[in-house]
């Protein structure tokens, strides 16, 4: 097997060691394999940061390693060489335009090349921005001269943390578009940290869900989404459907809002028939009933369970609000 592009073993931080030590990741293993999207998802304060920070250097773990390309970049920096980052939005210098915050960047890690850093302008949608400085950037456009400073190594490996933060939902769908084509175009391997689980669901192969620490569901979205059939019942009472139900199956109100006449039910197409004909016979109006497959919202509440605090706004944002 190729060298996972990242593996941690028992990677761990507490923060404030002395005084109220604080487990802030919690002995965590995953590996990412060469040419992978891999999410890291979790709630505000599950880790997610810490856990990166800790990979690329910019702070001790406690316990633990996390190796990029099979090497300690305690022991060998140099490794980080192929590694774009952005992490915790991006700062740039403001009093310089973009173009030239990018040779500044280029110019740190070993050279600047202006045919790469105008295709990445192109990338990332700034053509024409590049000559304004950065404090009359909106967040959206120092997000994007983020990422292409990030690829101007054109590294191996890229990590993004919370890479749509502050961005519109044009500007979200375009970096989905370019987070696939770095993998899917380019060859790259990319590890990205989201609390929003349409994103990680629209982008991610592989995922790990992180919670107060500890990484509580990894796996292949594919395969974490397919573990169970489920069926969606809209029916004219929830509480009478449940009762006629529950004897033989488990059955739950649907947890999308506006949507209080539906049911998920656990159980097969094959079951359908049964199914109405128990509701029928129980005096329960069924409008509709279909199989449907588990969003990656479902399954994130059914690990996560209490911790989760489900924001008014939207329903694909979990912990809160998306942090500015
Ligand atoms: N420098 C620090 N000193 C003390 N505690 C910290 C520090 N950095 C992070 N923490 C704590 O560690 C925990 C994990 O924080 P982290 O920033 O990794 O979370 P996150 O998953 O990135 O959250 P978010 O989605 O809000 O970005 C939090 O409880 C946070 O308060
Ligand atoms: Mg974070």
């Amino acid at each position: 097997m190729a060298t996972p592009v990242i593996e941690t073993e028992g990677l761990t931080k507490i923060f404030g060691r002395l005084r109220n030590p604080k487990l802030a990741v919690d002995h965590i293993h995953f590996r990412v394999e060469p040419g992978q999207v891999y999410g890291f998802l979790g709630p505000n304060g599950a880790g997610k940061s810490t856990t990166i920070r800790m990979m690329l250097n910019l702070m001790h773990a406690s316990d633990g390693k996390a190796l990029i390309f099979g090497e300690d970049p305690r022991q060998k920096p140099e490794i980080l060489f192929r590694v774009g980052s952005l992490v915790e939005g991006a700062t740039f210098y403001p009093y310089l335009r973009g173009w030239d915050n990018l040779k500044v960047v280029g110019n740190s890690r070993g050279g600047f090349d202006a045919t790469r850093a105008k295709q990445l302008l192109q990338f990332v949608g700034l053509v024409g921005s590049e000559r304004v400085r950065v404090k009359a950037y909106s967040t959206g456009m120092k997000q994007r001269l983020g990422i292409a400073a990030a690829l101007l190594n054109n590294p191996d490996l890229v990590i993004l943390d919370e890479p749509t933060n502050g961005m519109d939902p044009a500007g979200i769908r375009e970096m989905r578009q370019f987070i696939r084509d770095l993998a899917y175009k380019y060859g790259k391997t990319v590890f990205l940290t989201s609390h929003l689980l349409s994103e990680v669901q629209q982008t991610s192969d592989r995922v790990a869900i992180i919670n107060k620490g500890k990484i509580v569901v990894e796996g292949l979205i594919e395969e974490l989404l397919n573990q169970e059939e489920q069926l969606e019942a809209e029916v004219g009472s929830i509480e009478k459907a449940k009762t006629a139900l529950q004897e033989r199956w488990q059955v739950a109100a649907s947890t999308v809002p506006n949507e209080h006449n539906k049911l998920r039910i656990k159980a097969s197409r094959n079951d359908t028939p049964s199914i109405v004909r128990r509701l029928v016979e129980q005096n329960v109006d069924v409008f509709s009933i279909a199989p449907v497959r588990q969003s990656l919202e479902d399954y994130f509440l059914e690990v996560i369970g209490d911790d989760f605090v489900q924001p008014n706004s939207s329903p694909l944002s979990i912990g809160g609000t998306p942090h500015a």
